[in-house]
């Protein structure tokens, strides 16, 4: 079904990684129901594939089976199960151009980023291969002679990854990672958008040797009903989601009923702030890479700007300057950078938002118009309110709105004013504003003169409703397992 012109970089139609079957147990199955659901190229709006659509059974058997391989799998020592990742981590790279193509047609991210992606989601496997040799307990000097307290840190048993279709690859290999090198079995349901990724990466997964359980994909359409399962199952110990607010306050309430441990990367509402001491030219090219990062589909985007009065004109003129001269197309074609929305309720978000704002008094600077399908200008808006919808809520598409202020208090207040935590942004030269701003947002990330603050190496979270736990860097690990204490009496 996936059609492929000659131009079709990086992918032939019978390459082994173009895969529709789920993946359970070692083996490569259709659901019991036999059903399938479409994906569908957001560019082009073509029907790209029609993949295995689990239902509750058989993710039933997808989690018996991790369950099953979880003891043989922990028990492997750390080398044994980093040398699996790096094998993983070598066989991504090896096949990067496969895997940014496919991205790109099923969720429309230009190619310049995909190819990034594959890099970036590569670096957190490679990143965990290092860290499970390293996952050290301490020695407690006793309370008493006859004691030696000792602690010990252990695999949390079966993780179930439930993924987004705007990272299609790399919000695998962030919660897979840790998992496998923690020694825990994973079972990754992707997104119905996009799950053509997951399982490419799957078949590399196989290939790099994971036993049979260790590694399932579980590719659905019935997200409701396959959550619940993951949720409640009691052979599950660990939801680790990246998703809306909504739905992962809907996952908590579930996992509630065993206590399963849940790490949530949630929504964003992410001010960028340029002080009148800012180096301006650095703030533009910040704020591009930031707000335009995947079409503006990225939780970490820049959702609104505040810029001070006295720098107002020369950064929205500059701004505005590099705004227009994006390109916009299917991403399969290397010089486009601006690729689609993901798919026509994305699009009528973004609409919905620029409409009201309109209505409130903003003013369009540039852009403003939806194109073919589910393109959509890149839009600057000026004159912005926090009156207004898209400075309160994610709008994930490329809309910029940017506001004024005066002060530094007044636009602490109102980049604090959200029930959001994740990222913020902010340029300033002045050393002490740069600590003092810092330490005042309330944000599980600040860049500081810095647009792009992802890296395996740093721990990437949000606090308040943007989610709780972080994912990559030295913390990431601790998330994927338990503190066992051992209390040695009787020593003589
Ligand atoms: C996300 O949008 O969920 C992840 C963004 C990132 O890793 O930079």
């Amino acid at each position: 079904m996936m059609n492929l012109s000659p131009a079709t970089p990086g992918l032939t139609a019978n390459s082994p990684l173009f895969r529709t079957k789920s993946f359970i147990n070692g083996a490569w199955v259709d659901a019991l129901s036999a059903e399938t659901f479409t994906v569908t190229n957001p560019a082009t709006g073509e029907v790209i594939a029609s993949v295995a659509d689990l239902g509750q059974a058989d993710v039933r058997a997808a989690i018996e089976a991790a369950h099953v391989a979880w003891p043989a799998y922990r028990d492997l020592t750390a080398k044994e199960r980093s040398a699996l990742l790096r094998n993983w981590f070598t066989l991504i790279l090896e096949h990067k151009e496969e895997l940014a193509t496919l991205m790109t047609m099923e969720c429309g991210k230009v190619l310049t980023e995909t190819r990034g992606e594959v890099a970036y989601g590569a670096s957190f496997i490679e990143w965990f291969a290092e860290e499970a040799k390293r996952i050290y307990g301490d020695v407690i000097p006793a309370n008493t002679n006859d004691k030696r307290l000792v602690v010990i840190k252990q695999s949390i048993g079966v993780v179930a990854a439930i993924t987004p279709w705007n990272f299609p690859l790399a919000m695998i290999t962030r919660k897979a990672g840790p998992a496998l090198a923690a020694g825990s079995p994973v079972i990754v349901k992707p997104p119905s958008e996009t799950p053509l990724t997951a399982l490419a990466m799957t078949y590399l997964a196989e290939k790099a040797g994971f036993p049979p359980g260790v590694f399932n994909t579980v590719t659905t359409s019935k997200n409701a009903e396959i959550g619940l399962e993951l949720c409640e199952n009691s052979k599950v110990r660990k939801l680790s989601f990246t998703g809306s607010t909504a739905t992962g306050k809907l996952l908590m309430r579930q996992c509630a009923a065993n206590l399963t441990k849940v790490s949530l990367e949630l929504g964003g509402n992410a001010p960028f702030i340029v002080f009148d001491d800012a180096d301006i030219d650095a703030a533009v090219t910040g704020a591009m890479a930031s707000k335009f990062r995947n079409s503006g589909q990225t939780c970490v985007c820049v959702n609104r700007l505040y810029v001070h009065d006295a720098v107002y004109d020369e950064f929205v003129r500059k701004f505005s300057d590099a705004v227009t001269a994006l390109r916009v197309g299917n991403g399969l074609d290397s010089t486009n950078q601006q690729g689609p929305l993901i798919n026509e309720k994305g699009l009528s978000k973004v609409k919905h938002h620029l409409e009201d704002a309109l209505a409130k008094g903003a003013r369009i600077r540039v852009g403003g118009q939806a194109l073919d399908g589910l393109f959509f200008q890149p839009t600057v808006l000026i004159d912005v309110t926090d009156e207004m919808i898209i400075t309160r809520e994610e709008v994930f598409g490329p809309v910029a709105p940017i506001a004024r202020f005066t002060s530094e208090a007044e636009v602490i207040q109102l980049a604090n004013n959200t029930p959001y935590g994740l990222a913020a942004y902010f340029y300033s030269k002045d050393v002490s504003r740069c600590w003092r701003v810092a330490e005042a947002l309330e944000y599980g990330m600040v860049g500081i003169n810095e647009g792009l603050v992802s890296t395996e190496v740093a721990p990437f979270g949000g606090i308040k409703e943007s989610g709780m736990g972080r994912e990559g860097s030295k913390y990431g690990m601790d998330y994927y397992l338990e503190i066992k204490y051992l209390c040695f009496g009787g020593i003589s």
